[in-house]
């Protein structure tokens, strides 16, 4: 496949500046934290047909060993880059206010909107098997959009409120420290059941997502999970439920200034939860359907 030509001269050096931007965080919550997308890409990346789990190492940088979980969270690293600078858009969706709703075409102009990024990225990614390289598109950085943004699209807060910026103007106290809305959804609870539940150990607390729905409180949902017409529809359901876990579970109650502490950590933890395991086998769906893994994906479910 000549797409892979110009792969092999991904360096380790340009890697190791990847993962040397991590640390350089950009102000303002960009997204799941990097525990979500790294436990949402390692939750797909266990379901992955032989197809698809080979496609995904071919595309990844060799040295990663086909360790896609490393390079999840790439698209948060380089969104103020020049070169990807139009890209930051493709994060969240903004809605109207107080609407609880969802409208393609009303809130995703242009298809720049995380919903309109997954279509994209996903279209780009169903030539690899074809072989028919457009050289316009570099399939692995679609690899890495799509496996980030399929997270993205599954945190309520992402496709929240247009005037409060999905919450992350909402400044508020997460037990005694201050943080805003929209962070306490990216990344706070997800530390604070880290510390409290699995001795932050993130492996612990990923294998007990996925405890729970191969064999656990998920069990009987997971195939309904996977219900979609088509791969380019999907995204509008996914961004649906999330504005109305937003409205239900996100906004409900709070208000600028609040101090969230234990109430509001235990009824959200496990939505939380659950959104990280539906981002990861839905992803799994995604690369097994695009790769040609199709009993893994859609087919399976219907
Ligand atoms: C694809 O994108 C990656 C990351 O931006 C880059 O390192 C690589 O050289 C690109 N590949 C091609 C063929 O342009
Ligand atoms: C799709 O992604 C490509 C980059 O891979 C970009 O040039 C193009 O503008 C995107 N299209 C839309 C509709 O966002
Ligand atoms: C898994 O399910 C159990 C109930 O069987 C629940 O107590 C626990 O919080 C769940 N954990 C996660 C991470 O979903």
């Amino acid at each position: 496949m000549d797409s892979s030509g110009g792969l092999l001269r991904w360096s380790s050096f340009a890697f190791v500046m990847f993962v040397g931007m991590a640390t350089v965080l950009v102000p303002g919550a960009l997204g799941w934290s990097k525990e979500g997308h790294i436990m949402t890409c390692r939750i797909a990346q266990n379901l992955l047909g032989p197809e698809a789990a080979h496609a995904v190492e071919h595309l990844l940088p060799h040295n990663l060993k086909g360790d896609l979980s490393a390079l999840c969270i790439w698209p948060d690293q380089i969104r103020h880059w020049h070169k990807y600078r139009w890209t930051s858009s493709l994060h969240f969706i903004d809605t109207p206010d107080k609407d609880c709703t969802f409208d393609y075409s009303r809130d995703c102009v242009k298809d720049l909107c995380v919903a309109g990024a997954i279509q994209n990225f996903t279209s780009q990614l169903l030539h690899y098997r074809e072989g028919t390289t457009d050289r316009r598109y570099n399939l692995t950085e679609a690899l890495l959009f799509l496996s980030h943004f399929m997270g993205d699209i599954h945190q309520p807060m992402h496709v929240g409120f247009t005037s409060d910026e999905g919450g992350n103007t909402i400044e508020l106290h997460w037990f005694r420290h201050k943080s805003n809305l929209h962070h306490v959804w990216d990344r706070e609870i997800i530390l604070t059941a880290l510390k409290d539940f699995y001795e932050n150990d993130m492996d612990l607390l990923q294998e007990t997502i996925e405890g729970n729905f191969t064999d656990g409180i998920w069990y009987d949902d997971v195939s309904s999970w996977k219900d979609c017409d088509d791969l380019l529809s999907c995204p509008n359901k996914y961004a649906v439920e999330s504005i109305n876990l937003a409205c239900k579970w996100g906004y409900k109650g709070v208000k600028e200034g609040a101090t969230l502490a234990d109430d509001y950590f235990n009824s959200r933890m496990p939505i939380v939860m659950k959104r990280i395991a539906q981002g990861g086998v839905r992803l799994a769906m995604f690369l097994n359907e695009i790769f040609g893994d199709s009993e893994e994906g859609i087919a399976s479910a219907a």
